[in-house]
């Protein structure tokens, strides 16, 4: 059996959503000290709904195909779902990954996860702000 399965090969060959979100509504980025793959996640959010993502990965093809499938499964998905998603469910869509590969699917579920808390972060701060205003 091959090590990596088509899915994995065509998301790290092709990988869909790279880039920067200027001005996103949240940003985070992760890295797994041991490896030193880094991986920056870009959101953008209209009415608690993800309606772009990008990403920018320094790393292994399984962090590049992960981070990019990950994007994929919560691009038009409300925050709410976006939140829950684990890397389980990112290394099955990629119809697995080797064990000892598992931890680059972390990085994209951190990655996530970092970018929907800067997202409420910036939010909360927002309505302080309009608080203030008024
Ligand atoms: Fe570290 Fe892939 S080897 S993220």
């Amino acid at each position: 059996m091959a090590l990596y399965s088509e899915k994995v090969m065509d998301h790290f060959r092709n990988p869909r959503n790279v880039g920067v979100i200027e001005n996103a509504d949240g940003v985070g980025e992760v890295g797994n000290a041991k490896c030193g793959d880094i991986m920056k996640m870009y959101l953008k959010i209209d009415d608690d709904v993800i309606s772009d993502v990008k990403f920018e990965t320094f790393g292994c093809g399984s962090a590049i195909a992960s981070s990019s499938m990950a994007t994929e499964l919560i691009k038009g998905k409300p925050v709410s779902e976006a939140m829950q998603l684990t890397n389980k469910a990112v290394a099955e869509a990629l119809d697995g990954l080797p064990d000892y590969k598992m931890h680059c699917s972390v990085l994209a579920e951190e990655a996530i996860r970092s970018a929907l808390d800067d997202y409420y972060k910036k939010k909360a701060e927002n309505e302080i702000r309009d608080l203030h205003d008024r």
